[in-house]
């Protein structure tokens, strides 16, 4: 009914150093697992510079750019990969809006400060795909088992 489409999909999540600083790493992973996603890569990462600029590529351009690229390398991240229908919707409405204005109450994307927020989430399944495929090597990236929900 939303117009979000009902297929299988992944999606990139990744906590960002605040995050991982106010130990919301435990509280975010529950959020998904609670949902029935199916968890397809995690780590601990120190992200170096040329990879923070390839995944935001996209935002070059922008006066925020170098403050961004600062952020995210300035300490470590926990990446995430996350299976499922509907994942990247979901996610990000389970993260929050980047806006601190937008975000909704118990959502943990936000911060005080607008690029500061705790977590990122890939915006489309296309995203998804490219951003796993840029944070995770083969043998980090496991999608091919079967998950046994209880009950
Ligand atoms: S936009 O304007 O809609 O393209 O941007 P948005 O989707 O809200 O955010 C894209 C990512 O850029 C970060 N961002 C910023 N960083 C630093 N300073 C400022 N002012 C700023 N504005 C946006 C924002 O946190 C998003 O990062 P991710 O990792 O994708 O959440």
């Amino acid at each position: 009914a939303s117009g979000v489409k009902r297929e299988v999909e992944e999606t990139y999540i990744m906590v960002k150093p605040d995050g991982v600083q106010r130990g919301l790493v435990g509280e975010i992973i529950s959020r998904f697992e609670k949902k029935g996603f199916k968890l397809t890569g995690l780590k601990l990462f120190q992200c170096p510079k040329e990879l923070a600029e390839e995944h935001y590529k996209d935002l070059k351009s922008r006066p925020f750019f170098p403050k961004l690229i600062n952020y995210i390398t300035s300490g470590p991240v926990v990446c995430m990969a996350w299976e499922g229908v509907g994942v990247v919707a979901s996610a990000r409405k389970l993260i929050g809006s980047t806006d601190p204005l937008q975000a909704e109450p118990g959502t943990r994307r936000v911060s005080v400060q607008t690029g500061r927020n705790v977590v990122h989430g890939s915006d489309s399944p296309e995203n998804g795909k490219r951003e796993i495929g840029l944070w995770f090597k083969e043998g980090d990236y496991v999608s091919g088992y079967q998950l046994k929900h209880l009950g």
